[in-house]
């Protein structure tokens, strides 16, 4: 105050207060809002090794990429604004004009509007493999012009497993840069750097988040491709808000309690749902009948509460009205939240090639934090108005 008192009111009113005192320690990080820092000499704003502007990551942004690091057995992690634009982000960093890239079929849709849009007019092609696929399959497709192999396990929507480390390897030998959608384990039940893949994305906006109330999406790397990464973000200019960042770094600390009960409860009601006489199958990678399951038991270490079911054929406006009539589950996009999700799926599987064939109605179920029993007691009530 004493430093200011020559000043005038105003002057004072922009510079009081504006250098903290020593921060008392809490357990979270402080959240630091800012575009412009203040550098202490002349020489450090020209200095590259330096953190020169707020787009770069302040210090929440830093707590949050280390920590999601740590969790991805990763060198680096970069955040973009969603989970889209970290899909999105890392592709433009990691191709060029001329490029061709293999996707998986059953791929979050808007990956492949991405992919047939923008990235299409910038002169990458993609050709969509089957989601089942093993790697000497995958390997076939591969021509001269293919730079990266985009994988998601399970898939979106149909839950398709992949053999990721036979996949990596095989891509590996062949100087091909790997990329997994890794959204359905959060970073906790799957750690794909660990076999061999160069780039794990998160949407972050689901599981770590967990609260369905934030925007946010990650890229966790090693090796090769940090650099291409780094440079795109700081060339793109992604940035992220510090309070959503201290969000998200909130929501890590619960993650593996809250994975643990969204897997428990998702596994009972996927059982309870395969005795249903309405139900021709389960799409749960945790059931031995499903197609996947071994994959499934090999690499992931669990289950989060994002499954599928295919009812016995019906018609669509009864599927429409059994969601409609359940009490706890929402009827809404996304997943990861705490709350219970039901979702009809069939517009969605339209753009995909062989693996949008079912046998009937699509549902997806998201396992919130509910208690399982009310929530089969809410599926069965529905299941009864299928037919009623
Ligand atoms: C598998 C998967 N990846 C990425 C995303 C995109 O995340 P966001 O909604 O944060 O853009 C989603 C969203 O539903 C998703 O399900």
């Amino acid at each position: 105050m004493t430093e200011l008192a020559e000043f005038g009111e105003c002057t004072r009113t922009l510079h009081a207060g504006a250098t903290s005192a020593k921060l008392l320690k809490t357990p979270g990080p402080v959240v630091q809002r800012g575009s412009t820092v203040l550098m202490p000499t002349a020489e450090a704003l020209y200095d590259a090794t330096q953190t020169t502007y707020g787009r770069g990551g302040l210090a929440t942004h830093k707590a949050l990429c280390e920590t999601l690091s740590e969790l991805e057995h990763a060198e680096r992690t970069f955040i973009y604004p969603s989970g889209l634009a970290a899909i999105t982000g890392v592709l433009q960093a990691l191709t060029g004009a001329g490029d061709h890239i293999l996707v998986s079929d059953a791929a979050y849709n808007p990956t492949r509007r991405f992919l047939d849009g923008t990235l299409a007019r910038f002169g990458v092609r993609a050709t969509y493999y089957d989601p089942t696929a093993t790697a000497e399959e995958i390997a076939a497709l591969i021509e001269p012009e293919t730079r990266l192999i985009y994988m998601e396990s399970p898939a979106s929507l149909t839950f398709e497993m992949q053999d990721i480390p036979a996949i990596a390897a095989m891509a590996r030998a062949r100087n091909l840069i790997t990329v997994v959608d890794n959204t359905w384990a959060a970073g906790v039940l799957f750690k794909p750097l660990d076999h061999g893949v160069d780039v794990s994305i998160q949407a972050l906006t689901k599981y770590v988040c967990g609260h369905s109330d934030v925007f946010m999406g990650s890229a966790a790397a090693s090796g090769r491709v940090v650099e291409r990464l780094a440079r795109s973000s700081y060339e793109i200019g992604w940035a992220v808000s510090p309070d959503d960042a201290y969000l998200a770094l909130r929501g890590l600390r619960t993650l593996h309690s809250r994975l643990t009960h969204h897997g428990a409860s998702a596994l009972k009601v996927a059982q309870w749902l395969q005795d249903q006489p309405e139900v021709a199958s389960v799409l749960c990678p945790a059931l031995p009948s499903f197609a996947g399951h071994d994959l499934w038991r090999r690499d992931f270490t669990g289950l989060c509460g994002l499954f599928g079911a295919i009812l016995k054929p019906v018609d669509r406006s009864r599927v429409d009205a059994m969601v409609e009539s359940l009490q706890l589950f929402g009827l809404g996009y996304s997943w990861g939240g705490f709350e219970s999700l039901a979702l009809p799926c069939d517009p969605q599987l339209v753009p995909r090639l062989a693996s949008g064939r079912l046998d009937g109605p699509l549902l997806r179920l998201h396992i919130g934090l509910e208690g399982a029993d009310d929530l089969i007691a809410d599926l069965r009530r529905g299941l009864d108005s299928l037919t009623a």
